[in-house]
């Protein structure tokens, strides 16, 4: 696995790639960022990787490293249609590496259908099933310890640590280099989904980087409270940040704001506002899906109607 790929964070923060586990796995990077209206921008993030994009790839370049010096199977959980492990299982099996996945019942919708028939494809994915969330925690747990002789690396749902949320800090980077180099005015809000909050946690610290101090972060809340809260989202932020200042970032504080208004009350239900969102956006040439993305660009619709600047960054990989 070749090391060598610059990534923004490290073209800002010099010192931070000695000191952090990294294995090149997109090939798409920067993502494009366009302009579809005068007030709306998106960020590309199906386009991270030519073998499977999304979100989850750019977070993967610094945790699965660290499998990967374990050797054993990558342990870890989502629900029944997870995009999170499909891409783990896809960028997993490229280092020879395998899953070990915890998977709880969700909704079904087209997408689950399209994701669990990607994930039945591949051969380095073993599955032990579970009824609710609230189950799976125990179930990692069974997993971890039956598989501990074999060195087995828990993979955090939606590789939401530290190290993962460093994958969107670089996004973020490119995100404000993008509207650098295009010479347009910066955007009121950035809108992203939010799940475990990687996403959502890593664009408000690479854009506090990049010195972007009049733009909000909202991040549209898709999971369940217990699951995604404020608590949570600060601990990662807390953490992260403690993790570039040890490559010499001196925190500054980020305006990440959560979203509640589009969940919809059921982790994977659509929304009618969501479905809205995702027609108007494949009107606009954008897949979504809509367990977090339609109701991500539901949140960004509303805010370009209420008058401000737009970017909304489509982490959705298509299946
Ligand atoms: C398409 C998509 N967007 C966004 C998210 C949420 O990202 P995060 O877990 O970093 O909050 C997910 C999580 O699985 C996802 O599949």
């Amino acid at each position: 696995m070749t090391t060598s790929a610059t990534r923004a964070l490290f073209e800002r923060l010099p010192r931070l790639a000695d000191l952090v586990p990294f294995a090149v796995l997109a090939d798409g990077l920067p993502t494009p960022v366009e302009q579809l209206d005068t007030r709306l921008w998106v960020q590309h993030e199906e386009l991270t990787s030519s073998v499977y994009g999304g979100n989850k790839v750019r977070k993967f370049e610094f945790v699965f490293p660290v499998a990967e010096r374990r050797g054993g199977p990558l342990v870890t959980a989502g629900g029944i249609g997870s995009h999170h492990v499909l891409a783990a299982a896809i960028h997993a099996g490229r280092l020879g590496l395998d899953i070990d996945a915890v998977l709880y019942n969700q909704p079904r919708s087209e997408d689950v259908a399209r994701t669990q028939a990607a994930l039945e494809q591949l051969d380095n994915v073993r599955v032990t099933r579970v009824p609710s969330p609230y189950l799976m925690p125990a179930a990692i747990a069974t997993r971890m310890a039956a598989l501990a002789t074999k060195r087995p690396y828990l993979l955090w749902p939606g590789a939401s640590t530290p190290l993962g949320t460093l994958g969107y800090v670089s996004a973020a980077v490119e995100l404000a280099n993008a509207f650098e180099e295009h010479g347009w005015r910066r955007p009121d809000v950035v809108v992203v989904p939010l799940g475990s909050g990687g996403t959502a946690v890593g664009t408000a610290l690479g854009l506090a980087m990049a010195g972007w101090d009049d733009t909000d972060v909202v991040a549209v809340r898709a999971a369940d409270l217990v699951v995604t809260n404020r608590a949570v989202v600060g601990a990662l932020e807390a953490s992260t940040a403690a993790l570039l200042a040890l490559a010499g970032w001196r925190p500054r504080s980020t305006s990440l704001r959560i979203d509640r208004h589009w969940f919809g009350g059921t982790y994977g239900k659509p929304t009618r506002a969501g479905d809205e969102a995702m027609r108007i956006a494949n009107d606009m040439g954008m897949i979504l899906e809509p367990t977090y993305t339609a109701k991500a660009f539901a949140a960004a619709l509303d805010q370009l109607g209420r008058g401000k600047r737009v970017a909304f960054i489509q982490t959705f990989a298509g299946t």
